[in-house]
C-alpha cells in the first residue's frame, strides 16, 4: 500500500511522541469524540487505512491507523536539547521507581523548592511543550535542572506535552501522564499554582534572590528590555513616510550606539532578499514572511531590526508578530497612517498617477487593499508634520515600553568633542595609522577619480586617498576631459565599484552628491558616522576649527549637519570642458578645507 505522507506540525509531533512513549492509556481513536488527543487529518487522509507521520526532513516517525487509532512507533526523536532527559513512562518506572513524581510547568519558586524537599526522593517531571509554560521548553528544563541541584535527591525527566488550548482536557491529560510515569509511586501536585514569571520577577525585586541559581536562569531567559531583541515594524501605504521615519529612527539608534541595528526597508528588500517577487497577494505574503523570518533571527540574537514594508495584510503581519515573539523578541508595530489622499498628493515616485491610469495593477490603496492594523503600538499620521515631530510619537511610545529609550534628539551642529573622541584619541596614541579617505561618485571616472588624484597631489601627511563608484564598471580609465583639469593626471588610474570591503576599510567616505551618500547608507547603514558629502564635511571642518585629524572625524560623526543640496558636485560627464572646469573648481575649494583639517601637524 502506498502510504500518503502527512507532515505534522511540531505540536502534533509532541502529541505523537507522547503516544509512542506509551504514556497515555487507553487511547483508542483519533478524531473521535471524547478522545484526549486529536490529530487533524486532511479529509482524504482521514479515510486512509494507514498514515505515516514524518518529520520535516521526511524521516518516518510513526504509522497511524485513523480508523482504529493504532499507533506504531517507527523511531524515537533523537534531536533537540536535553533529549537524554526525555524518557518514556516505561523507562521511568524501570529506572526511577520509589520517587515522588512532581509535575513541573514553570520555574520553581523558593517556597515550592522547600515543598519538594519535604517529599524525600523526587522526580521532577517537566511538561515541556508548545504553550505549557511561559518559559521556552529549554529554559524550563534548565531552570528545573538548577532546582534539582539545590535538592538532596531529585532527578529530572521531561515529557513533551503541548498545550491544546482546552484547560480541562489539558489538565486531564497532565494528570494521566503523571500517573502513567509514576506507576505505583505517589504523584505530588505542587500546593500553590506556579506563579507567573511576572510574579517571580516582582518577588525578586522585593526580596534578596533565593535561591540564586534559579533566579539567574530566569533572568537569562527573560532578558531586561534593553537586551531583548526588538523588531520595529512600520506599516503603511506607499508614500506614507514609513521609510523616512524608519531611517530617522535608525539614525537615533545608531547615534545612541548601544544596540546593533539592521534595516529591512520595503524597497531595499525587494531589490535583494525578495528580488523577482511581484505584488500579488501571494507574493506580498512571501515578501513579508521573509522579512519576518530575518527580523525574528535578528531578534533571537538580541539585535534590533527596523522593517518598513507596506505589509497590507493583517494576517501576514500577525504571522510576523508570532515569529518574532516565538524567537523571544518584542514586536513593536507602528502604523504610519498618512491618508491615501496625502500619499497620492505627494506621489514622490509618480506611482499613484500610473496606478490611476491603470499602468500598475494591484496597487495598494488604489487597486489592492490595505488592511488597517488594530494592534499597532502607535499610529502616526505624517501629514503636515516634520520628521522629527512624527518621530517623537514613535519614540514616546517606545520609551513607554522600556525597550528603547533614545532620549533627546542630538544637536545638529559640530561642537565640542564628545567623550568618544577622547577614546579615539587614546586609541590613536597607541597605534598611529594614516586616515583613510574614500571618495565616491557614480562611475569613478570623473569626480571621485579627480578627487583622489587632486588630494594625493596636496601635502597630505598622515592621510591615504582612494576612490570608488556606486555604479559603472571596474577598470575604466579616467574620463579624458576631467583628467585634463588636473595638473598631473595619473595615466594608470582605473575605476572600481564600491564594495562592502572598500566601505569598511575607509575611515571617512566623501561623496560627490547627497544621492551617493544615501546610496552608501542604504547598502551600508553601519557606515552612518563616516559618510558625508564633500560639502557636508567641509562645512563640519569649518565649523570646528579647533578640531583636526581623527578628532574632527569623531566629532563630525557624532553630530552631523544635514547635507546642503547646493554643495552637490554636478556630474560633468560628457558635458564639455566648462562643466569639467566648474566641477574641478568647486571640488578644489572644498578639498583644500578638508585636507588641511585632516592633515596631521608635523
Ligand atoms: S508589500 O506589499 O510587499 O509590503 P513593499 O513594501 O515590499 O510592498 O513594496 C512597496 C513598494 O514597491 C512601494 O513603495 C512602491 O515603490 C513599489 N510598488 C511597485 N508596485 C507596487 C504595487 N502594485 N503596490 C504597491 N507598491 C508597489
Amino acid at each position: 500500500m502506498s502510504t500518503p505522507q502527512h507532515h505534522p506540525s511540531p505540536r502534533e509531533l509532541d502529541d505523537l511522541e507522547l503516544l509512542t512513549t506509551g504514556a497515555v492509556h487507553p487511547l483508542t481513536a483519533f478524531n473521535a469524540p471524547g478522545s484526549v488527543l486529536t490529530i487533524d487529518l486532511p479529509g482524504d487522509l482521514a479515510t486512509a487505512d494507514e498514515v505515516e507521520l514524518v518529520d520535516p526532513e521526511g524521516l518516518p516517525l510513526a504509522r497511524v491507523a485513523p480508523a482504529t487509532g493504532d499507533v506504531t512507533a517507527l523511531t524515537h526523536a533523537q534531536y533537540g536539547p536535553f533529549r537524554r532527559l526525555y524518557l518514556s513512562a516505561k523507562q521511568v518506572r524501570e529506572q526511577h521507581a520509589g520517587r515522588t513524581v512532581v509535575p513541573v510547568t514553570d520555574a520553581l519558586t523558593a517556597t515550592q523548592l522547600e515543598e519538594v524537599r519535604g517529599l524525600g526522593p523526587s522526580l521532577l517531571l517537566v511538561f515541556a511543550g508548545h504553550g505549557t509554560s511561559d518559559l521556552s521548553p529549554v529554559a524550563l528544563i534548565r531552570a528545573t535542572l538548577a532546582a534539582a541541584d539545590l535538592l538532596d535527591d531529585a532527578v529530572v525527566v521531561v515529557v513533551p506535552l503541548a498545550d491544546h488550548g482546552d484547560a480541562d482536557a489539558d489538565h486531564q491529560l497532565g494528570v494521566r501522564v503523571a500517573q502513567a510515569y509514576a506507576g505505583s509511586d505517589p504523584v505530588h501536585a505542587l500546593a500553590e499554582p506556579p506563579p507567573s514569571l511576572v510574579e517571580v520577577r516582582a518577588e525578586r525585586a522585593s526580596k534578596p534572590p533565593h535561591p540564586p541559581t534559579i533566579q539567574t536562569i530566569v533572568d537569562r531567559d527573560l532578558p531586561e528590555p534593553g537586551e531583548q531583541g526588538l523588531v520595529l515594524f512600520f506599516t503603511g501605504l506607499s508614500g506614507s513616510g514609513k521609510s523616512t521615519l524608519a531611517r530617522a529612527l535608525m539614525d537615533r539608534v545608531l547615534e545612541q550606539g548601544e544596540r546593533t541595528v539592521t534595516s529591512l526597508d520595503g524597497d531595499v528588500v525587494r531589490r535583494h532578499l525578495s528580488a523577482g517577487l511581484g505584488f500579488s497577494r501571494e507574493d506580498r505574503e512571501t515578501n513579508i514572511t521573509r522579512i519576518g523570518w530575518v527580523a525574528a533571527e535578528i531578534a533571537r540574537h538580541g539585535g534590533v531590526a527596523i522593517c518598513s514594508p507596506i505589509a497590507p495584510f493583517a494576517s501576514t503581519r500577525a504571522t510576523v508578530r508570532d515569529m518574532v515573539e516565538e524567537a523571544g523578541g518584542e514586536f513593536f508595530l507602528v502604523h504610519v497612517a498618512t491618508p491615501l489622499e496625502e500619499c497620492e498628493r505627494r506621489d514622490r515616485k509618480g506611482l499613484y498617477a500610473k496606478a490611476r491610469r491603470g499602468e500598475i495593477p494591484d496597487f495598494t490603496g488604489i487597486s489592492s487593499p490595505y488592511e488597517e492594523p488594530d494592534d499597532a503600538a502607535v499610529r502616526v499620521d505624517t501629514t503636515g508634520r516634520t520628521i522629527e515631530d512624527a518621530l517623537d510619537d514613535v519614540l514616546d511610545a517606545l520609551a513607554d515600553t522600556g525597550h528603547l529609550s533614545l532620549g533627546e534628539s542630538s544637536p545638529t551642529v559640530v561642537g565640542e568633542p564628545s567623550p568618544s573622541v577622547v577614546e579615539v584619541r587614546a586609541e590613536r596614541a597607541s597605534k598611529p595609522s594614516p586616515i583613510r579617505v574614500l571618495f565616491v561618485c557614480t562611475a569613478n571616472i570623473c569626480r571621485s577619480a579627480w578627487l583622489e588624484q587632486a588630494a594625493r597631489a596636496m601635502d597630505t601627511h598622515g592621510i591615504e586617498f582612494s576612490s570608488a563608484g556606486t555604479h559603472g564598471f571596474d577598470a575604466h580609465p579616467m574620463d579624458a576631459v576631467m583628467s585634463s583639469t588636473l595638473d598631473a593626471a595619473d595615466e594608470g588610474f582605473r575605476s572600481r565599484r564600491l564594495t562592502r570591503d572598500i566601505v569598511e576599510q575607509a575611515d571617512l567616505i566623501l561623496t560627490a552628491e547627497s544621492s551617493h551618500r544615501a546610496f552608501v547608507l542604504e547598502e551600508h547603514p553601519q557606515a552612518l558616522r563616516k559618510v558625508f558629502t564633500l560639502g557636508q564635511f567641509a562645512r563640519a571642518a569649518q565649523a570646528a576649527p579647533h578640531l583636526r585629524g581623527r578628532d574632527l572625524l569623531a566629532a563630525a560623526g557624532e553630530r552631523r549637519t544635514a547635507p546642503v543640496p547646493d554643495d552637490d558636485i554636478d556630474d560633468p560627464y560628457r558635458r564639455g570642458d566648462a562643466a569639467a572646469e566648474a566641477a574641478a573648481g568647486k571640488m578644489s575649494t572644498m578639498l583644500s578645507v578638508i585636507v588641511e583639517a585632516l592633515a596631521e601637524e608635523d
